[in-house]
C-alpha cells in the first residue's frame, strides 16, 4: 500500500499526488515511469514520474482525468492508499553532458520534463525549456521549471501568456538565434511531438520524445504498447518510452491510441453516473467522512 501524502489540483481536472513511495524513488531516475493501481480489481495505468523527492522517499505523479480510472484516482483524499505503485519502469532519459538543451513539454507532457532538464542542468548542460499550453489557465509547474532550467518560454495558443503560438513557434525562434542546439527532449500530445520532429528534421538536430502508447503490463511481455520506430517494432515500456523523433511512426501511434476509445467512452460515463463517483463528489464538497 501507497500512502497518498497529498493531492493538489493545479488546473481544472488535473491532479498533482505525492505518494510515499521511498524504495521505488531512490531506484528511480529522470524518464522513467510507474504502473498505478487504486485497488485489488483496479486497471493499471501507466504515469510518468514527474517529481522525485529522494531524500523523503516521496513521488510525483499528475493525473489528468480522461476516462474511468483517472476519474476514480482523482477523486482520492490525502490519506488513501494506491494498492499498488511498479516500478520505476522503462529505461531512464539520456542524460549526459551535450552543450545546449532545449526540453519541451506540453499538456499533461510538462510534468516529467522537470525532472528531466533539471538530471541535463545538473550534468552541466545549459538547459532552456519550452512549456506550452491552450491558454494561461492550464500553464502548470512553472516554478519547478524555473528551477530545473536556467531559461524558460512559455507559449499560449491564444496569446493570453508568453508567446502567441505553439512550442514550435518558440523553438524556431531558438533555432535561429545562432546558438547551435545540441539536443531536444520532448513530451507531450503526439501531434505536438510529431511537429517538433518536422520542425528539427531539416536541421539534424538529435531529438527525443517520450510516446506514451497504451501499456498493460509495462514489462515487455503483452505488445500493448507496440510502436514503429525506424521501421521496426518497438515495445515503448522496456526499449522506452523515449525515441528518436525522426524514426517514429507517428500516424500509427495516432491509430493505435484511439482502438478503445468506444468503451472508454462507456466506462467513463458510467462511472460519472455511478454512486461511487456521487459519493466522492458530495464527500469532496462538504468533506464529510461518513460513508454512503
Ligand atoms: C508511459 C506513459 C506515461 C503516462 N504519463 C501520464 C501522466 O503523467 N499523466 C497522465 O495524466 N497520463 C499519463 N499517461 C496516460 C494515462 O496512462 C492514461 O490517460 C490513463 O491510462 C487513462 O486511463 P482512464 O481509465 O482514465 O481512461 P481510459 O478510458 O482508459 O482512456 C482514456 C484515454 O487514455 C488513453 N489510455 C487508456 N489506457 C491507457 C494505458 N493503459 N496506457 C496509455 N494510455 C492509455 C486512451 O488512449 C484514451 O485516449 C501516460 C501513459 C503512458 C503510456
Ligand atoms: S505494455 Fe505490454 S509490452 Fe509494453
Amino acid at each position: 500500500m501507497y500512502k497518498i501524502i497529498e493531492i493538489v489540483e493545479i488546473c481544472p481536472k488535473v491532479c498533482r499526488f505525492r505518494i510515499e513511495a521511498s524504495k521505488l524513488v531512490k531506484k528511480a531516475v529522470a524518464g522513467q515511469f510507474v504502473i498505478l493501481r487504486q485497488h485489488e480489481r483496479g486497471e493499471r495505468i501507466p504515469m510518468s514520474i514527474g517529481g522525485l523527492d529522494k531524500e523523503n522517499g516521496i513521488l510525483t505523479v499528475v493525473i489528468q482525468e480522461v476516462g474511468k480510472t483517472s476519474a476514480s484516482m482523482n477523486r482520492m483524499k490525502a490519506g488513501d492508499h494506491f494498492r499498488d505503485v511498479v516500478g520505476p519502469l522503462g529505461l531512464p532519459s539520456h542524460v549526459e553532458k551535450f552543450g545546449r538543451c532545449v526540453c519541451i513539454g506540453g499538456g499533461l507532457g510538462i510534468p516529467p520534463i522537470a525532472p528531466i532538464a533539471l538530471a541535463l542542468k545538473e550534468a552541466g548542460n545549459q538547459v532552456e525549456t519550452i512549456i506550452g499550453a491552450r491558454t494561461k489557465d492550464l500553464l502548470i509547474y512553472q516554478e519547478e521549471l524555473t528551477a530545473a532550467s536556467h531559461k524558460l518560454h512559455i507559449a499560449t495558443d491564444d496569446g493570453s501568456f508568453g508567446t502567441h503560438g505553439f512550442v514550435t513557434t518558440v523553438l524556431e525562434q531558438l533555432m535561429k538565434d545562432g546558438t547551435p542546439i545540441d539536443n531536444i527532449m520532448a513530451i507531450g500530445p503526439v501531434p505536438m511531438m510529431k511537429a517538433i520532429a518536422e520542425t528539427t528534421r531539416a536541421a539534424g538536430i538529435k531529438t527525443w520524445v517520450s510516446l506514451n502508447p497504451i501499456m498493460v503490463d509495462g514489462t515487455g511481455m503483452c505488445g500493448a504498447c507496440r510502436v514503429t520506430v525506424g521501421g521496426k517494432t518497438k515495445f515503448a515500456c522496456v526499449d522506452g518510452p523515449d525515441f528518436d523523433a525522426h524514426l517514429v511512426d507517428f500516424d500509427e501511434m495516432t491509430s493505435r491510441l484511439k482502438m478503445y476509445h468506444k468503451q472508454e467512452k462507456i466506462a467513463y460515463d458510467k462511472f460519472l453516473h455511478s454512486e461511487e463517483c456521487s459519493y466522492k463528489d458530495a464527500k469532496a464538497q462538504t468533506g464529510s467522512e461518513t460513508e454512503a
